[in-house]
């Protein structure tokens, strides 16, 4: 991996719960981020997926100093920026910017575009004089592809797309070098989503920037991602590059959620076998003992009740080496038929006995 850019550890998130009106106390807490750990290399783009309420957009609050953690550190080049306050926390700030998931709602619709892409540098002035701005955002239109004349325009006058772009120019306006995108192409059209993916894509190279892309879609993420980690009920549950995610997945959940991609090769799909989930995700309020995924795990034993797995490589892949010595936070780590036949790849043989998946774990 390049030289890491974001250094992501232990990094934990609990709203608490209370409870009373006059006398308020605490009952419980939802754990929205339960021990997150993970590294983004320099020019790298790290997709996070996962299912909704997974976490995934309080990692990205957080990341962005939208929000303080419970616990964990989050390095910024090596600087710890949750000990970080005042002008330094602003000066790493600027650095690590936010672009939302919905264009519809995350932009002011009371104010022109050239004053939506230009505020930041109210917050930031020593980025750009005064006097220069409005010529900065003309060419941050221009270079999100939007026509710099339209600089006076309101919101409502752009399209779904053009909104996500003024969104994106908005992030950039400050150029950051890492830029979180928490959904970026979600409440777009199908047709709209690859614009988008194919104008961050060439972002990147021109500004240098490092992505953290988060998504539930699993090919949208594949698309544009180095390296992918999947998320479940507050934690990575398993991490690696693309390669390795979408086609040797070792960790249950991995599996069950790809074998859930549709694929367009009617010859691959005949050959995968979709692994369907019992059981409902369960509450960030109560998680399970041990792996946090054994309600819904069909290969769940005594020791997945008792004992949490490590997010590492596997005993039984490290030695060998492989696609398949990626980490992964199961005690029973295995590579399935079913990743081989992820979105564009052919189908693959039959390689273990496919296992009965009728039933939830232990408790
Ligand atoms: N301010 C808050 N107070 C209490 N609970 C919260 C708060 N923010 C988020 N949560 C809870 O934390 C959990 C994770 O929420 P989060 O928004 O990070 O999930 P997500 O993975 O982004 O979901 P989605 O895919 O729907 O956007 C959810 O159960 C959510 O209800
Ligand atoms: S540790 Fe156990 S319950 Fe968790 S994913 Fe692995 S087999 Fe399933
Ligand atoms: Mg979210």
């Amino acid at each position: 991996m390049a030289e890491p850019i974001l250094e992501v550890s232990g990094l934990v998130k609990h709203y608490p719960l209370m409870r009373g009106i006059l006398f308020k106390k605490q009952i419980g807490a939802v754990k929205a981020v339960d021990g997150v750990d993970f590294t983004l290399g320099k020019g790298e783009t790290l997709g996070i997926v996962g299912e909704s309420g997974c976490g995934k957009s309080t990692v990205a609050r957080m990341l962005c100093n939208l929000e303080r953690p419970t616990a964990g550190s989050i390095r910024f080049k090596g600087e710890d920026i949750t000990r970080l306050s005042g002008r330094a926390l602003k000066a790493v700030r600027r650095n690590i910017q936010m672009v939302f998931q919905d264009p519809y709602t995350s932009l002011n619709p009371r104010m022109t575009v050239g004053d939506i892409i230009g505020e930041p540098y109210e917050i930031h002035p020593e980025v750009a004089p005064k006097g220069d701005r409005r010529r900065r955002v003309r060419e941050l239109l221009d270079v999100v592809g939007l026509n710099p004349e339209y600089i006076n325009r309101y919101p409502h006058q752009f399209s779904g797309g053009q909104r996500q772009r003024i969104g994106i120019a908005r992030g950039l306006a400050l150029r950051p070098e890492v830029i979180v995108a928490d959904e970026p192409v979600s409440a777009l059209d199908v047709s709209v989503q690859a614009q988008v993916i194919n104008l961050l894509d060439r972002l990147q190279s021109e500004f240098d920037l490092s992505y953290v892309f988060i998504a539930h879609d699993l090919s949208i993420v594949r698309h544009i991602s180095d390296r992918v980690g999947v998320m479940y009920l507050g934690r990575i549950v398993e991490i690696g590059s693309d390669a390795e995610i979408y086609e040797h997945p070792t960790h249950p959940y991995t599996q069950a959620l790809l074998s859930a991609v549709p694929v367009p090769d009617p010859e691959a799909r005949e050959h995968r076998e979709r692994i369907i989930l019992t059981g409902d995700v369960p509450s960030p309020t109560a998680i399970p003992s041990g792996c946090r995924f054994r309600t819904r795990c069909w290969k769940a034993q005594e020791r997945c009740v008792q004992e949490v797995p490590a997010l590492a490589v596997p005993a039984e892949f490290r030695q060998a080496g492989g696609p398949a010595a990626h980490d992964s936070a199961c005690h029973f780590a295995e590579t399935l038929p079913i990743g081989r036949s992820a979105p564009g790849l052919p189908p693959a043989p039959e390689e273990s006995p496919k296992p009965a998946r009728n039933g939830n774990g232990p408790g």
